[in-house]
C-alpha cells in the first residue's frame, strides 16, 4: 500500500481526498491546512489526520491535528498538491524537491516559464503513458481537460479533413462551495486566456485551436462553444455524437436547459459532491452547415478533474498500464454508470 498526502483541503483537495479513501491501493497519511478555521474540524471528523505548516503549529492549538506538513511529507510516497495557482512551484521548491518526492500539480500552476512545475502537462486521454514513473507532473486545468475528451476522439477519427477549432470558453465564476465569493452583476472578459496553449501542450503546437474566454456569474460549471471546421461538408451530428458513444467522461445529453438541471440531477441522485466528474454535450445544440459542425458541452468545474488525478497518480506511483488504470478509477468513480444515468433522464423525446 503506498502512502499519499494531500497538501490542500479546498474545493480539489477535499474531493481529490475523499476518493482516495475508498481506494484500497493508497493510505491517505492526511492533508494539509493553512488556516485555522471550520474546515479543520470538518477534515478530523471526515476522519482525517490534518497537518498544518511547521511555523504555524501555534495557530493550530486549539484544534486537533496530527502534526507539521513537514512531518507528514516524509512519510509519504507521493503527495497530491492542491494549494491555491501559484503556491504548488514554492512547494515544489521547498518541500517536495528536498525530499526527492513525487508529486502532482493543479492546473493553476503552469509548465511554462521560471515558475514551471513540470515539463508534462497531463490529460489521460492524451498522454497517459508519457506520466508512467514521472516524479513532478501538472494536472490541466478543467476547462483545459474537457477540451481533450472533445478534440482526441475528434482527431482520432477524422484526422487531415479538420481545419480548424474555435472555442469560446464561457467560464463559472465562482465554485458551489465557495458561498463566501460573490457572484458580480457582469460579464467579465478574459484578455489572452492560457487555455489554448495549454490544450496544444498535448495535442500539438501547432494546432489550429483558437481560444476566447469570458467569465459569467454562475457557479454552475463552464460551457464550452465550439466551432469545428471540415475540408470538405462537415459530418452530421449524429455521426458526432456517435463518436462520444463509448468516450470516458462525456454524457450526450438532450433535454437540459442549462447546467443547473445537470447539477441538480446529480444532487438528486446523491452523486459526491454533487459533481458527475464530466462533461456534457449538449446534443440538440450541434448543428452541421457546410463545411463546419458547431456543438455545445459543459464541464463539470471542480468534478472533473478529481478522476484524472486518480488516473495520473496511478501512472506515476505504480507504473500501470492506461488500462489497469482505468479499470481501477473506474471501480471508485462509476463513470460509466452515471455517464448512463444522466443519458437516460436527459434522453431525446420524440
Ligand atoms: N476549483 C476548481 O474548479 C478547479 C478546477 C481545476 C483545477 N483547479 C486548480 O486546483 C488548485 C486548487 O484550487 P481550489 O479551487 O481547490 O482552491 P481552494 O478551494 O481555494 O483551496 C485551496 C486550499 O489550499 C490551501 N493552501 C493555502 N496555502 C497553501 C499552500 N502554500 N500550500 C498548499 N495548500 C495551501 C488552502 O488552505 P486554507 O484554506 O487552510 O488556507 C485551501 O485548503 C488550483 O491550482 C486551481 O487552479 C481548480
Amino acid at each position: 500500500m503506498k502512502q499519499v498526502f494531500v497538501n490542500g483541503y479546498g474545493s480539489i483537495g477535499s474531493r481529490i481526498t475523499a476518493f482516495l479513501k475508498d481506494d484500497p491501493e493508497i493510505l491517505v497519511v492526511g492533508v494539509g491546512k493553512y488556516s485555522p478555521d471550520d474546515d479543520v474540524n470538518l477534515a478530523i471528523s471526515r476522519g482525517l489526520n490534518v497537518y498544518v505548516p511547521e511555523k504555524k503549529l501555534d495557530d493550530f492549538k486549539d484544534f486537533k491535528i496530527s502534526g507539521s506538513i513537514e512531518s507528514a511529507l516524509d512519510n509519504s510516497d507521493l503527495v497530491i498538491d492542491a494549494a491555491p495557482g501559484g503556491h504548488g512551484y514554492k512547494n515544489k521548491k521547498n518541500l517536495y524537491e528536498p525530499r526527492n518526492l513525487p508529486a502532482i500539480y493543479q492546473g493553476g500552476e503552469s509548465t511554462m516559464g521560471d515558475d514551471a512545475v513540470s515539463d508534462l502537462l497531463f490529460n489521460s486521454r492524451a498522454n497517459y503513458d508519457l506520466a508512467i514513473g514521472k516524479h513532478h507532473v501538472m494536472q490541466g486545468s478543467c476547462n483545459v481537460t474537457g477540451m481533450g475528451r472533445i478534440l482526441e476522439p475528434l482527431r482520432d477519427k477524422f484526422g487531415d479533413n479538420l481545419i480548424r477549432f474555435d472555442v469560446t470558453l464561457v467560464r463559472r465564476w465562482a465554485d458551489i462551495e465557495q458561498t463566501d465569493k460573490k457572484l458580480s452583476d457582469t460579464i467579465e472578459m478574459t484578455e489572452k486566456p492560457h487555455h489554448g496553449d495549454d490544450v496544444k501542450l498535448y495535442f500539438g503546437k501547432d494546432a489550429p485551436l483558437y481560444v476566447r474566454a469570458i467569465k459569467v456569474p454562475t457557479r454552475q460549471m463552464h460551457l464550452h462553444i465550439m466551432d469545428i471546421r471540415f475540408k470538405d461538408t462537415a459530418p452530421k451530428p449524429s455521426e458526432i455524437h456517435e463518436l462520444f458513444t463509448n468516450e470516458f467522461g462525456v454524457a450526450t445529453l438532450w433535454t437540459a436547459k442549462g447546467t443547473k438541471d445537470v447539477r441538480d440531477y446529480a444532487q438528486n441522485m446523491g452523486f459526491n459532491f454533487t459533481d458527475t466528474n464530466m462533461i456534457h454535450i449538449h446534443a440538440n445544440m450541434t448543428t452541421s452547415i457546410g463545411d463546419t459542425v458547431q456543438m455545445m458541452y459543459s464541464d463539470d468545474q471542480t468534478g472533473i478533474v478529481i478522476p484524472e488525478n486518480h488516473m495520473l497518480m496511478q501512472a506515476m506511483l505504480f507504473e500501470k498500464s492506461y488500462a489497469d488504470a482505468f479499470a481501477h478509477t473506474e471501480s471508485i468513480f462509476h463513470m460509466v454508470e452515471k455517464k448512463q444515468k444522466l443519458q437516460e433522464h436527459f434522453a431525446k423525446k420524440d
